[in-house]
């Protein structure tokens, strides 16, 4: 997919015929870019700020037609919050209100000004990298199978420069996070394809066609090659498929060849009906998007790749459709695990933890990683405790919960911490097998979907995300995602990698 909008600086452009940015701070207090255009139109901005209800506030914007002497199309003032609160997750939200307010109009070239403008620890580069970014994120779309689209019913901005008085830095700082929207469009990208078109073995190609030409590692295992290593639990979830479940494993090796890797396995249920015990029809057209864990994580694998991290990383997803059928599994069937464990399935419908447990040991068993992440859309129930607001963080390990926490709070993608204990983990205890899939009450449905996975994970540092709640959301936009799919994780994980794991 191309990239959907060309980003550049510039130390100064000719403004004719282009929209104008200009940032203004929370309390109608100017950049020195906006005063200065403030200035040689005799006080147009303020005017407008006054008369329009403009507060600067982020999300806060006006747009102003220019008047005729000024040769430019029009201004656009953007609410840049208070100045103290800058950080890289509000200017990437500066940015895609920019992108917004843009999108809205007929216009096919933005120019931000934003002249000398740092902050704190920000520099002038990387404000402009930042804003430029959360644009480019917020610019994507997804329209190939819309054939009757008006031109005048489309944004049609093709080109957002943004003038700073250090482009050089700015240029240099937005090439990874440039990478990390590619990744973010990829995630996007797969999780918003129908799948009638992404299926188990369709997306296994694409995962390759997109991957190994950045060399990335690719190895695709089949329902044969799963057998043999006994994977029941994956298996079984996909046995009801007309579909062939696949295991896709990448590998990333920018490391030493002695560092041992990281890990990342994500949960690819290309479709979720339930099975057997089926789910109710409203909204199941939803569950396309139960394969956004691996679709994360195959982002993420952009990610890394595009910016030649510095580190070893392993990410493994396992891909299935789970179907009613005559040869799907039934509630109460009992499947053996790769680890050897036995698990009663008690309902069909709690497959994502099946796919995830045999994911997990064979990612740990063969690799050996520091530590393990999976992600995975695993619960309705974490919509019931966290909303759309935050994911949920399970895990065994202190060290690596903390820096997940303080890469979500830099990176923008909010996680939320909830408790595991042994006393949760009875509550999997089956009458015939090793452990139920699921509880018997309704209670405390994730964290009893994290204890099962944690049983998975031979005590090897490990982190799940409940990204159930995340993933795609549909009741607003958000600053740097349009509806649907989110790519919700991808910021997290490169943020976690690059502050802790590359040389
Ligand atoms: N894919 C669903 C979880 C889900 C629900 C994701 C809603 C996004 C939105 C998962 O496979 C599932 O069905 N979980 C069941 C578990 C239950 C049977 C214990 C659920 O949450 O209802
Ligand atoms: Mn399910
Ligand atoms: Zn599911």
């Amino acid at each position: 997919m191309e990239i959907p909008l060309k980003v550049q600086f510039l130390k100064e452009a000719d403004n004719t015929d282009v929209a104008i940015v200009v940032g203004v701070f929370a309390d109608n207090e100017m950049t020195a870019a906006a005063q200065f255009l403030n200035d040689t139109t005799h006080g147009l901005l303020k005017t407008a700020i006054e008369t329009n209800r403009f507060k600067g506030k982020i999300g806060d914007s006006v747009s102003i037609i220019a008047p005729n002497d000024l040769k430019v199309r029009r201004i656009i003032l953007a609410g840049f919050g208070k100045k103290e609160d800058l950080s890289h997750k509000v200017l990437q939200d500066i940015g895609g209100h920019i992108y917004a307010s843009l999108a809205a109009t007929p216009d096919k070239e933005a120019v931000l000004h934003l002249s000398d403008l740092s902050e704190g620890s920000l520099g002038k580069g990387d404000i402009a990298a930042l804003i430029a970014s959360g644009a480019l994120m917020r610019s994507w779309r997804f329209d190939k199978y819309m054939t009757k689209q008006k031109a005048d019913e489309l944004p049609q901005l093709e080109t957002f420069s943004v003038i700073t008085e250090d482009p050089e830095t700015a240029t240099q700082a937005f090439m990874p996070l440039k990478a990390v929207a590619e990744g973010v469009f990829l995630c996007r990208e797969v999780a918003t394809e129908p799948c009638n078109v992404i299926y188990p073995e369709t997306y296994a190609d694409k995962i390759k066609e997109e991957l190994k030409p950045l060399n990335v590692d690719i190895e695709i295992l089949g329902e044969k090659d799963m057998k043999k290593l006994g994977m029941g639990c994956l298996l079984g979830v996909g046995q009801g498929s007309s579909k062939e479940s696949k295991l896709v494993v990448m590998q990333w090796k920018g490391g030493a060849s002695d560092q041992q890797p990281i890990a990342f396995v994500g949960k690819g249920v290309t479709f979720d009906t339930g099975g057997i015990s089926l789910k109710p029809g409203l909204n199941m057209h939803e569950m396309k998007y139960d394969m956004c864990g691996s679709a994360v994580v195959v982002g993420l694998m952009k990610t890394l790749a595009l910016r030649k991290a510095k580190v070893n990383v392993v990410a493994v997803v396992g891909l299935v459709e789970n179907m009613p059928d005559g040869n799907a599994i039934r509630p109460g069937d009992v499947l053996t695990s790769l680890s050897g464990q036995t698990v009663e399935v008690l309902n069909t419908d709690a497959e994502g933890r099946l796919v995830l447990c045999d994911a997990l040991w064979y990612t740990q068993d063969r690799f050996k990683p520091q530590f393990m992440v999976n992600l995975a859309t695993l619960t309705g129930a974490i919509l019931v405790a966290l909303g759309d607001l935050h994911a949920g963080l399970f895990s065994n390990n202190d060290e690596l919960s903390k820096r997940l926490e303080d890469a979500a709070d830099k990176s923008g993608d909010p996680i939320w911490r909830l408790p595991m204990t042994t006393d949760y983990d009875k509550m999997l205890k089956s009458p015939v097998a090793d452990m139920q899939n699921i509880s018997n009450g309704r209670l405390a449905g994730s964290i009893t979907a994290a204890q099962f996975l944690e049983r998975f994970v031979n005590k090897v540092p490990w982190a799940h995300l409940d990204i159930a709640g995340m993933s795609w959301i549909d009741s607003r936009q958000l600053p740097t995602a349009p509806k649907g799919a989110t790519g919700f994780g991808v910021r997290l994980l490169n943020r976690l990698v690059k502050d802790h794991y590359e040389a």
